[in-house]
C-alpha cells in the first residue's frame, strides 16, 4: 500500500502508524520511502533535496531510478516473501508533482512508472488531502522540494484528486485536517474493509 498527498499532510506519521498497528496485530509489515528506500536511493535522496540545480528531465529520471532500485531490491522481494509493504509516496507522485505541477507529459510518466515498477501496482493507495494555505504552514523542512509556490501545490493537489478519481477502486482519500488518531483508525477501517471483501471474493 503507498500513501501519497501533499508535503505537510501527515502521511509519514499515519505510514508508520499503520505498520506498527500491523505489527501489533502479527501481521508482518516493512516501512519503506521514495526517494530513499534503497542504499543508491538515499544517494538520490540527498542529490534531490539539497539544493543541486537540475532540470524537470533530470530530476524525473532521478526519482525514477530511486523507484526501479527499490521496487527490485526491496518491494518485489518483501512483497514475496508474504510481507506487507507500507511505501511513502511512490509512483503517483511522479505522475503528480511532475505531471500535473511540473508540466510532463502524463501518458509518457505512466508509461515509465511501468517500467521502474516492474508493472507491479499498490493494492491501495491512501490520499491525505488537505488544503493548500494548512500544508504550507505546516511544512517544517523548506528544502528545495519542499519549497514551491502557492500554485505548484494547488496543481499538486489537483492532481492528487483528478488521479483517485480516474482509479476510485484502488484510492481511499482521507480527509488531512482530522488527527492522527482519527486518521489511523479510518485506515485501519479501509483496510478491514478491503480484507472482507476479499475474502467475500
Ligand atoms: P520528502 O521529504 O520525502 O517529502 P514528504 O515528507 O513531503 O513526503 O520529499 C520528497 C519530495 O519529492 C516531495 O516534495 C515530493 C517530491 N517527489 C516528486 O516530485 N516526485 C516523486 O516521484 C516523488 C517520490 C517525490
Amino acid at each position: 500500500m503507498t500513501f501519497e498527498g501533499l508535503d505537510g499532510s501527515g502521511k509519514s506519521t499515519l505510514a508508520s502508524g499503520l505498520a506498527s498497528e500491523l505489527e501489533k496485530r502479527g501481521i508482518p509489515a516493512l516501512l519503506t520511502r521514495e526517494p530513499g528506500g534503497t542504499t543508491l536511493g538515499q544517494g538520490i535522496r540527498s542529490l534531490l533535496l539539497d539544493g543541486v540545480e537540475m532540470t524537470p528531465i533530470s530530476e524525473l529520471f532521478l526519482f525514477l531510478a530511486d523507484r526501479s532500485e527499490h521496487m527490485s531490491q526491496v518491494i518485489q522481494p518483501t512483497l514475496n516473501a508474504g510481507v506487507v509493504v507500507l511505501c511513502d509516496r511512490h509512483a503517483d507522485s511522479t505522475v503528480v508533482y511532475q505531471g500535473y505541477a511540473r508540466g510532463i507529459d502524463i501518458q509518457l510518466l505512466r508509461d515509465l512508472n511501468v517500467i521502474a515498477t516492474l508493472g507491479v501496482k499498490p493494492d491501495v493507495t491512501f490520499l491525505l488531502d488537505m488544503d493548500v494555505e494548512t500544508a504550507l504552514k505546516r511544512q517544517l523542512d523548506a528544502n528545495r522540494l519542499g519549497s514551491q509556490t502557492e500554485s505548484f501545490y494547488q496543481a499538486v493537489r489537483a492532481g492528487f484528486l483528478a488521479e483517485a478519481d480516474h482509479e476510485p477502486e484502488r484510492w481511499r482519500t482521507l480527509d488531512a485536517s482530522r488527527s492522527p488518531e482519527e486518521l489511523l483508525n479510518q485506515a485501519l477501517e479501509q483496510l478491514e474493509h478491503l480484507r472482507q471483501r476479499r475474502a467475500e471474493s
